[in-house]
Formats: structure tokens, C-alpha cells, sequence
């Protein structure tokens, strides 16, 4: 069984809804998928309140942890990983973004490793694929091995997929589903060593404000890793590079 959780980021049922529904009627021709798939407007989360309670001191804390918590326990739990939204004004909708500034912490204590995800934006015409870079990006500092980008031009309020759309959304579907039943494992990107680097060195100087993500680290083994899966020889000779560079660069 693989189990396959939906974010689905529009507030209503309209293109993106569309263009997921197909993504997910494509993969559930395979035999023994599950899907979950929740509204982020009907979690009715508040704005992240900037506190930085999550990132420095524990996301337990964070005064929308209720909400939170049981999304990210269904996220740990899924094989797959599908995050749509549509772009209002060049970028992901503010329901969307929300929802992930309210996951800041996990970029400081990375988790999903080896996950798979697919992203999907839908536009009248700009920043479609804008849109997609992004939260790639965002679940890439979290952790995720892999994210598929599904960047969609509609045209209309109201768009009936055209035959080069659905091609497209089903040949991807198809790639996604088969890597998630074949278990496969990407080698980390160029960007997935940079941050990964990055943010081990900072949870490595384990400053003062910086605890619970020095914990965190030590706890999961990961603070002298390159990285938690093979990167290849030459990202691993620059990721210890670069943890030198910042190891010297930090005030001890
Ligand atoms: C508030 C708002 C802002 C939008 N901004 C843009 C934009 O900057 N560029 C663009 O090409 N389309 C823009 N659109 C069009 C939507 O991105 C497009 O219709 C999308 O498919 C809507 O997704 P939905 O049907 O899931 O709501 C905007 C739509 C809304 C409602």
C-alpha cells in the first residue's frame, strides 16, 4: 500500500483542484494507492504569528501546534507527497504560503528524507513555474529527496485542460508513481547539499539560541554526516569544504 497525502492549496475547487484530481486519477490506475487529501483553507490556520517559538526554542509551542500536528504526523507517514496552489499575484497563494511559514522550523530540523513529492501551481498565464521552483525549494530544506513540478498555464477562471495539458500531467503522474513504487532514491541536488550544509554547520556551533536545533541534529545522528544518503564524491568533498569555510568563518 502506498499511502499518498494531498495539500491542496486553492480555496475553491477550480483549475488546480482540476489539474490535481487528474494528477491523482492518474496514479490510482496503479493498484494499492491510498489517498488523503486536505483543504488547507478547511484547516482554518491562522497567520503564523512570527513568534520564532518553533525555530528557537520547540514547534510544540507554536499556538497553532493543534492544527499542525496531525498534518505533520500525515506527511511523515505518506510514501508520496502532492502540494497544489494556484498563483495570485506572480506567486503560491498567501493560504499556502501560511501553511508552510508555519513549517519554517523544519528548514533549522530537516526530517522527510528520501520522500517523494509533486508540485503543482496553476496560473492565467504568469509564474506558474515561479510557483513550483518555490515549493520544490521549500520541501528540498525540508528534507524531501525529489520534487516533481507540474506548472500549469489555464487562461480561463473556469479552464477545461487541453490534450497537451493532460499529456503532460499524465506522464508525470505516471514517472511519480512509479518512482514511489519502485522506492527510488535521488542523489541530493547541488541545493540540497548547500542548505543541508549550511544549517548542519549552524546546529553544529550550537550557539545559544540555536539549542534546540543542536539537539535536534545530535539526537538524529546527522550532525558529522555529509549528508543522511550517499551524495557522490565530489558534493561530499564540497560540503566538507564548506563546513570548514564555516567553521572558520563562525565566532567561536
Ligand atoms: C487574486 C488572484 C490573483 C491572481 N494573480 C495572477 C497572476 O499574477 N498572474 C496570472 O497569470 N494569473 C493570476 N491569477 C489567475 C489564477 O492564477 C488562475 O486562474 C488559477 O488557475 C486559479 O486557480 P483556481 O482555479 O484553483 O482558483 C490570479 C487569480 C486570482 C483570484
Amino acid at each position: 500500500m502506498k499511502k499518498c497525502l494531498v495539500l491542496h492549496g486553492s480555496p475553491r475547487r477550480g483549475n488546480t483542484y482540476k489539474a490535481t484530481m487528474l494528477v491523482v486519477d492518474e496514479l490510482a490506475k496503479q493498484p494499492d494507492w491510498d489517498f488523503e487529501l486536505i483543504r488547507i483553507k478547511d484547516l482554518n490556520l491562522p497567520f503564523c504569528l512570527g513568534c520564532f517559538t518553533c525555530i528557537l526554542n520547540d514547534e510544540n509551542k507554536c499556538p497553532h501546534t493543534g492544527i499542525l500536528n496531525p498534518i505533520l504526523r500525515k506527511m511523515l507517514d505518506a510514501d508520496a507527497l502532492i502540494v497544489s496552489a494556484p498563483i495570485y499575484i506572480l506567486q503560491i497563494n498567501a493560504e499556502t504560503k501560511n501553511f508552510f511559514d508555519h513549517l519554517a522550523w523544519i528548514f533549522h530540523r530537516p526530517r522527510f528524507f528520501g520522500k517523494q513529492a509533486l508540485v503543482i501551481t496553476t496560473t492565467a498565464a504568469a509564474a506558474a513555474a515561479k510557483g513550483t521552483k518555490f515549493l520544490k525549494e521549500t520541501l528540498y530544506q525540508m528534507g524531501y529527496n525529489h520534487a516533481y513540478e507540474l506548472p500549469i498555464a489555464c487562461w480561463d477562471a473556469e479552464h477545461k485542460p487541453k490534450a497537451r495539458d493532460l499529456k503532460k500531467i499524465r506522464a508525470l503522474a505516471q514517472r511519480f508513481g512509479r518512482d514511489i513504487q519502485g522506492g527510488k532514491l535521488y542523489k541530493p541536488s547541488w541545493y540540497h547539499i548547500i542548505y543541508h550544509t549550511a544549517f548542519r554547520a549552524a546546529a553544529n556551533a550550537g550557539s545559544k539560541d540555536r539549542t534546540a536545533d543542536h539537539l535536534y541534529w545530535k539526537e538524529q545522528g546527522l550532525l558529522d554526516k555529509v549528508y543522511p544518503h550517499k551524495p557522490g564524491i565530489i558534493k561530499a568533498l564540497f560540503a566538507r569544504m564548506m563546513t570548514a569555510a564555516i567553521k572558520a568563518m563562525m565566532p567561536s
